[in-house]
């Protein structure tokens, strides 16, 4: 197939073009480059040869996507551009609706006017807000109330692409809810190189390597069992092939959502102890004051893509993520040109 990425010279993104170009698909990369990294472009590039094509270009720019759709002769689409972080949001929230929804919507124009109607959306737990305990782990059709802009824009491209199925010239549309995402390409050729890096799994390697000198706990005065935030981590490989089963899946005039998560929750302090496993280094950590909007507890009942897809994560357990995190940590960060 031919397939366009947005956003992917990000993380998750690159992570699906080049599972996607080993698949024998052409795969054109649209991207800003205002989070995502020219040097992963190159890598994707040495891999793809000339399947590979890159389009340096904001999703906001509709008729510049339209051509570029119709030039290569899109078949479908795989949305990852998007700023996610939640702190940036709730400081800067018309900058995240522009960016997540603006150009979600452009996209849309492009594709609609383009005649692709397929597309894969990144989705994110974020949606679901602080969920009330017994409502743990979230299923498909939990009550999505967000507490951050961030995961507003993304509820508000899901509600825009279940109404857009049923539009006159229908799509058809999966949202992947991805929970916590790590790990790195098997060959280490890629990885997770967030600039700045908020996510927890990066940040304790960060400490490990010497990089920073503390990990900062944010918070254990929760109600969970040591106190601190439970997260359910997927590991970016299993995420990506669940995208490429949803492809598979995707109808016309159908909206499906899928959560994407492997159903078990680990605490910080718990992913704590497996960076200081795999590495062997101390990492020094430190309790400081909760983050405002923070949920307590965030794991998946994905039970509705293991039976729908027949997707089975190969990652289940945190030390294997943790370790795949690292061996691409130590061989440094992706190159930026
Ligand atoms: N990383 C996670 O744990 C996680 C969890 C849930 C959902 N998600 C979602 O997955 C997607 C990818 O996340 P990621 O961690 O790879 O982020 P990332 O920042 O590494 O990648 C996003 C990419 O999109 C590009 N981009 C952003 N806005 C753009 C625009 N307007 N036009 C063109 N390119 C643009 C950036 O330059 C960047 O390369 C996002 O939609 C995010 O909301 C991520």
């Amino acid at each position: 197939m031919r397939l366009l990425v947005t956003g992917g010279a990000g993380y998750i993104g690159s992570h699906a073009a080049l599972a996607l170009l080993e698949a024998g698909h052409t795969v054109t990369v649209v991207d800003s480059l205002d989070r995502g990294h020219a040097g992963t472009i190159e890598t994707l590039a040495s891999i793809g040869g000339n399947r590979l094509r890159f389009a340096h270009l904001d999703i906001r720019a509709t008729r510049p996507l339209t051509a570029l759709l119709l030039a290569h002769e899109i078949d479908a689409v795989l949305h990852f551009a998007a700023l996610a972080y939640v702190g940036e949001s709730v400081l800067e929230p018309l900058r995240y609706y522009e960016n997540n929804v603006v150009g979600g919507i452009s996209l849309l124009r492009a594709m609609h006017d383009a005649r692709v109607s397929r597309l894969l959306f990144s989705s994110t737990c974020a949606t679901y807000g602080e969920p009330a305990a017994q409502l743990i782990p979230l299923r498909e059709d939990t009550p999505q109330l967000p507490v951050n802009p961030y995961g507003q824009s993304k509820l508000v491209m899901e509600q825009l692409l279940r109404t857009a199925c049923g539009g006159e010239t229908p799509f058809a549309v999966a949202a992947l809810r991805y929970f916590n995402v790590a790990g790195a390409d098997g060959a280490q050729r890629i990885g997770e190189d967030h600039r700045p890096e908020t996510h927890l799994i990066p940040l304790a390697l960060e400490v490990a390597l010497g990089k920073r000198a503390e990990l900062l706990v944010y918070g254990n005065d929760y109600a969970t069992q040591d106190g601190t935030c439970v997260r359910d981590y997927v590991h970016v490989t299993d995420l990506v092939n669940a995208h490429l089963a949803a492809l598979d899946a995707l109808e016309i005039g159908v909206f499906k959502a899928w959560n994407v998560g492997i159903g078990h929750g680990y605490s910080v302090l718990e992913v704590l102890e497996s960076c200081r496993r795999v590495t062997g280094a101390m990492i020094p950590a430190r309790i400081v004051p909760r983050r405002e909007g923070d949920p307590s507890m965030l794991v998946a009942d994905a039970s509705a893509i293991r039976k729908d897809l027949h997707w089975q994560p190969t990652h289940c357990s945190l030390d294997a993520i943790v370790l795949s995190a690292w061996q691409f940590a130590k061989r440094g960060s992706v190159p930026t040109a």
